[in-house]
């Protein structure tokens, strides 16, 4: 910038007075389009498991995910992230490639039902080990190229399910250009990558382990996802993988992130997106719940922040509600 504004001939008040001047101003805005919402399914019918640390998102049989997936395409959301809690669990997570695992079942459901739809299926073994880490454990730690076949052939199974693109959250060096090759090999020349590029070890994912079932027996994930004190790591991170051919780069979580966001945005130009993760969503449900906060004004100022700092695309619980507001708002 190199304008000189000084008062009082510049009083910038005089854009904030009347309503209709403040939204022709207004700089950013959210839309249904940006917004991904995550969903639990799991074994049975007519299963609803309402997840106390997350209010309004429950664990869901395929029949119930698909009448939730008509609602959530009614209100304008397109798009919908998978995870699934398996019927059983196994040493290196290789439930997750099942033919008829619990992913790939409700890929299948969804798109027989409501084929406009566009499935995105998370990659990650956390899920599907019993010991609940995201890949076979070799000598107490997380063998990482054990873990890239098992990784490529789960997101070969899930789009053979019909996925419609593939989100590896496990961060483990090369799962990218691993699962592209398998793709691609496999004819899925034009399923996408989002890649969990920069992926933080935060205390924000507590009420999702709970939701999915996921949280390491032992230890933590601190050999594999990254230290939340750095930012360059981030952008060595994101850089690997986009060579490795990923389409989309994703920062998570998102609040206490914003910075890497935007750092991202500004040194690579490509689609980004970011994941508001379950901890962060939580924190907002309980103090509304206490009247401590506005929840729909806190929501839709941390959902703006988000899309301001750079990200084109956000994973958030609250999707729907903000389809509500939005909707109700016009
Ligand atoms: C699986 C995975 C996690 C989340 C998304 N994919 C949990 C984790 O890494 O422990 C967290 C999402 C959330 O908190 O909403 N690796």
């Amino acid at each position: 910038m190199n304008y000189k504004a000084s008062f009082p001939q510049t009083r910038l008040r005089r854009l904030r007075y009347n309503g209709v001047v403040r939204n022709m101003v207004n700089e950013t805005s959210v839309s249904v389009d940006n917004l991904i919402m995550p969903l639990f399914v799991c074994p049975g019918t007519n299963v609803n498991n309402p997840i106390k640390s997350m209010p309004g998102n429950s664990q869901l049989s395929v029949d119930n995910l698909v009448k939730e997936c008509h609602e959530i395409y009614s209100l304008g959301v397109k798009s919908v992230l998978l995870f699934g809690i398996p019927e059983h669990k196994d040493d290196d997570g290789s439930v997750a490639c099942e033919h008829n695992g619990i992913v790939q079942q409700a890929i299948r459901a969804i798109k027989k039902e409501l084929p406009e739809m566009f499935i995105v299926a998370d990659v990650c073994n956390c899920e599907y080990t019993v010991h609940g880490h995201c890949g076979p454990i070799v000598d107490g730690d997380v063998d990482n190229d054990l873990t890239l076949v098992i990784l490529a052939k789960q997101s070969v199974s899930l789009a053979q399910a019909g996925a419609d693109m593939i989100a590896p959250s496990d961060m483990m060096d090369g799962r990218i250009s691993a699962i592209r090759k398998a793709l691609d090999a496999n004819g899925f020349l034009k399923i996408p990558i989002m890649s969990y590029a920069a992926k933080y070890a935060s205390g924000f994912y507590g009420p999702f382990r709970d939701a999915a079932d996921s949280a390491p027996k032992f230890g933590n994930r601190a050999s594999y996802q990254m230290n939340p004190a750095n930012s360059d790591e981030a952008m060595r991170e994101i850089a690997l993988d986009i060579e490795e051919g990923a389409d989309i780069v994703m920062v998570k979580p998102a609040m206490s992130y914003l910075d890497i966001i935007y750092r991202t945005k500004q040194e690579f130009r490509m689609p980004v997106a970011a994941y508001n993760v379950s901890g962060e969503f939580s924190m907002v449900k309980a103090a509304a719940a206490n009247d401590w906060i506005d929840e729909t004004r806190v929501m839709m100022e941390i959902i703006t922040s988000i899309k301001r700092a750079g990200a084109d695309i956000i994973i958030t619980y609250f999707a729907k509600d903000i389809a509500k507001f939005l909707r109700d708002k016009k």
